[in-house]
C-alpha cells in the first residue's frame, strides 16, 4: 500500500508587523474590540511589491530543506491561494520556475481558507495513485491586497503569509484520512465579487463578509468534518494529539475544540500573531508547532478548514 507522508514543513511571514494599535490610528477600531472579538493582536502585511509567490518561495525552500530534498526531486506542485500573482499563469507555475523545477504538473487550488486542506488531500491522492513520488503543497496569500482598508469590519481580521509542506510516498500513513466539502449556495456570505473586464474591474475587488453567518457556519461544519475524517480510520477525538483549525477567530477555534471535546492544550493557535492568512493559516501553524518541538514524530494532527465558497474540509495526518 502506498501512502503520502509529510516529510518537511516551512513558512514565511512578511517582515512588516501591523498591531491593533497601528490600525486604531487609521480607522475607528480599538485593540480591545479586536482582541475581544477575534483574539488577534497583530498581523504581518506584505510590502506592495511582494506577491504570493514571493512568500511561497522561501516557505517551499524551508520545507524542502527540512525534508532533505532538492527542488528537482519534487514531482507535483500545488499552491492554494485566493490572491494569485496573476490571473494566469498559476502561482504554482511561477513557483515552479523560481525553484528551478521543470516538467512536473503545477496548478493552483482555489478553495479560499480551506485551500491548503484541499491541496493536501489532492496531493495525497496523486501520491497514493503511484504516479507521483513527492509533492510540494503550499498555502500562500497576500489578503492585504483584497481588503478595503476603510472597512473596519474586515480590514482588522486578515494578514499575509505562506506555509508549505513536502509530501513523499511512504509505506506508512502519513495522511490517514481526508474529507472535502463545498456548498456554493452560500457563496454570498464571503466573497470578492469582482473580475477583470475589458481593462478594468467589474464588480468589487474587495473582500465582503457576513461575519456572523460565517462564524455560525464555521463552528457547525468544522466539528462535523473532523469527526468524518476520524470515522474513516475508526478513531475518536481522544486519538488526536494536536488540533490545527483554520486560524480566523480564537472564538471559532475554542468553540470547535469544545464541541469536539478536545482540550485547549492540544490546540495550535497562531491567529493572535498572524491574523487570518486564509489558505496559509494551517500550514503556517503546522510549521510553527513542528519547529518549536510541540508536534513530535508519530503524533496525530487534525487539520480542519472552512472558507469562502463555502468550502470546508479535514485532513488527519500522522507526522
Ligand atoms: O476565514 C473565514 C472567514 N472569516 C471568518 O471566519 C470570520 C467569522 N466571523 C467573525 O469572526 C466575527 O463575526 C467578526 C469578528 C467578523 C465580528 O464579530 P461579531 O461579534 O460577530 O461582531 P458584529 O459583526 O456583530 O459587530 C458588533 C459591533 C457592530 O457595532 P453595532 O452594530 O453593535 O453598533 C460593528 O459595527 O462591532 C462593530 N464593529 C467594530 N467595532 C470596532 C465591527 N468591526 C469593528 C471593529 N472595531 N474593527
Amino acid at each position: 500500500m502506498i501512502y503520502s507522508k509529510i516529510v518537511g514543513t516551512g513558512s514565511c511571514l512578511p517582515e512588516k508587523v501591523v498591531t491593533n494599535e497601528d490600525l486604531a490610528m487609521r480607522m475607528d477600531t480599538s485593540d480591545e474590540w479586536i482582541r475581544a472579538r477575534t483574539g488577534i493582536r497583530q498581523r504581518h502585511i506584505a510590502d506592495v511589491s511582494q506577491t504570493s509567490s514571493d512568500l511561497a518561495v522561501p516557505a517551499s525552500l524551508q520545507a524542502l530543506a527540512a525534508a532533505g530534498m532538492a527542488p528537482a526531486e519534487v514531482d507535483l506542485i500545488i499552491v492554494a491561494t485566493s490572491t494569485p500573482d496573476h490571473v494566469f499563469p498559476s502561482t504554482a507555475c511561477l513557483l515552479q520556475a523560481r525553484l528551478g523545477i521543470k516538467g512536473c504538473p503545477a496548478f493552483d487550488i482555489q478553495a479560499v481558507c480551506t485551500g491548503f486542506v484541499y491541496g493536501l488531500a489532492v496531493a495525497d491522492k496523486f501520491i497514493r495513485s503511484g504516479q507521483h513520488k513527492s509533492a510540494l503543497v503550499v498555502g500562500a496569500e497576500v489578503f492585504s491586497r483584497i481588503l478595503d482598508w476603510n472597512d473596519r469590519s474586515t480590514a482588522v481580521l486578515f494578514g499575509d503569509g505562506a506555509g508549505a509542506v513536502v509530501l513523499r510516498a511512504d509505506s506508512r500513513p502519513g495522511v490517514m484520512a481526508s474529507a472535502l466539502h463545498a456548498d456554493g449556495s452560500h457563496a454570498d456570505i464571503l466573497s470578492v465579487p469582482g473580475n477583470i473586464c475589458r481593462g478594468g474591474i467589474a464588480g468589487s475587488p474587495f473582500l465582503q463578509m457576513d461575519g456572523q453567518a460565517v462564524f455560525k457556519f464555521a463552528v457547525k461544519v468544522l466539528n462535523g468534518v473532523a469527526r468524518e475524517a476520524l470515522e474513516q480510520c475508526a478513531l475518536t477525538t481522544r486519538d488526536i494529539d494536536w488540533l490545527i483549525p483554520h486560524q480566523a477567530n480564537v472564538r471559532i477555534i475554542d468553540a470547535t475544540a469544545k464541541r469536539l471535546g478536545i482540550d485547549a492544550s492540544k490546540l495550535v493557535v497562531t491567529v493572535d500573531r498572524h491574523g487570518n492568512t486564509s489558505a496559509a493559516s494551517i500550514p503556517l501553524a503546522l510549521d510553527l508547532a513542528v519547529r518549536d518541538g510541540r508536534i513530535q514524530p508519530g503524533q496525530r494532527v487534525m487539520l480542519i478548514g472552512v472558507g469562502g465558497g463555502v468550502t470546508w474540509g479535514a485532513a488527519l495526518v500522522e507526522i
